[in-house]
């Protein structure tokens, strides 16, 4: 799915999120583990201001576990109504920590309720994130068919579907959808390589020039591996050339197709055929 951001949107965008806030008792904040910055909305500390939240590195699989840990660590220094956890939506690990973590970030909150004597409820949640970041696919696996019409809550106006998980738990089970930050061209190529943005304005071998500079800054050993290379060569061109001739990626008359290394490159990238990488980390910020 590719959007096309506008102002108007982005401001729209905002303000849906804004008024689901008021429904919630916590946000579950999605975001590319190989790339948790980028991946981010700009605006995301500003809009969730105070409420409880738990970043979750989803697609984590796909990622450098080293580098995850850091990432971890980062989050989860950075005050104490938010936690960070690694998942793999597609199979589902580590997402019954989710509820865990929800309700230690929110025990207080419940406490205070339960003294006032107001009866216990299940602990209300928003999934936000940039498209593509696996919101449905989070939603899907944890609602097992546990999707349930519930409009008839005091100041809920407008009926809103609601995913139960388990008892304790449950979801709007429509995400808030944020942009991502595009004014940064560096933010933009992490975006394209780990596809995220698909149909994409930046040219793909722009994408793949910035992967290739990255991985022989930070994964060479396995660049070499999978392209069978002895060295990494210095000039980029010579990278391409390399590949491209390793690879069969020829145009007639013996010359190097760079549109078609450069979509083997991405294409390879992303389906994990160099192994797990991540293309941002704490360190590097
Ligand atoms: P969205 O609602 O936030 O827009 O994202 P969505 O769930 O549609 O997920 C986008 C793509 O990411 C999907 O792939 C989905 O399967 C994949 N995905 C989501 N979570 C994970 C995860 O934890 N690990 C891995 N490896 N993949 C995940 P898709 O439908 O095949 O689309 P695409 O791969 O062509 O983008």
């Amino acid at each position: 799915m590719t959007i096309q951001w506008f102002p108007g949107h982005m401001a729209k965008a905002r303000r849906q999120v804004t008024e689901k806030l008021k429904l919630i008792d916590i946000v579950f904040e999605l975001v590319d583990a190989r790339i948790p910055l980028s991946s981010r909305n700009p605006m995301i500390d500003e809009i969730i201001s105070n409420k409880p939240r738990i970043i979750l590195l989803n697609k984590a699989d796909m990622a450098d576990p080293r580098i995850t840990k850091q990432w971890l660590e980062y989050f989860n220094s950075k005050g104490s109504t938010t936690k960070a956890i690694a998942i793999d939506s597609q199979e589902g690990k580590g997402i019954q920590q989710i509820s865990v973590l929800s309700k230690e970030l929110l025990k207080e909150k419940f406490d205070k309720m339960q003294s006032r004597g107001i009866r216990p409820r299940a602990i209300r949640a928003l999934i936000v994130g940039i498209p593509n970041v696996g919101k449905s696919t989070l939603i899907n696996r944890l609602a097992k068919k546990n999707i349930a019409q519930t409009g008839d809550r005091p100041g809920i106006t407008k009926a809103q579907q609601w995913v139960k998980v388990g008892k304790e738990l449950e979801l709007l089970d429509t995400p808030g959808i944020l942009w991502p930050k595009f004014e940064d061209q560096e933010v933009g190529y992490r975006l394209a390589t780990t596809g995220a943005i698909k149909d994409t304005i930046i040219v793909l071998q722009d994408i793949a020039v910035f992967a290739l500079r990255f991985l022989t800054k930070h994964y060479p050993e396995q660049l070499k591996k999978r392209y069978n290379l002895d060295e990494i060569p210095e000039e980029i061109v010579e990278l391409f050339d390399a590949i491209g001739s390793k690879r069969g990626c020829m145009m007639s008359g013996g010359y190097i197709d760079y549109d078609k290394t450069a979509e083997l490159i991405i294409r390879e990238i992303r389906s994990e055929k160099l192994g797990k990488l991540s293309f941002e980390s704490p360190e590097q910020q």
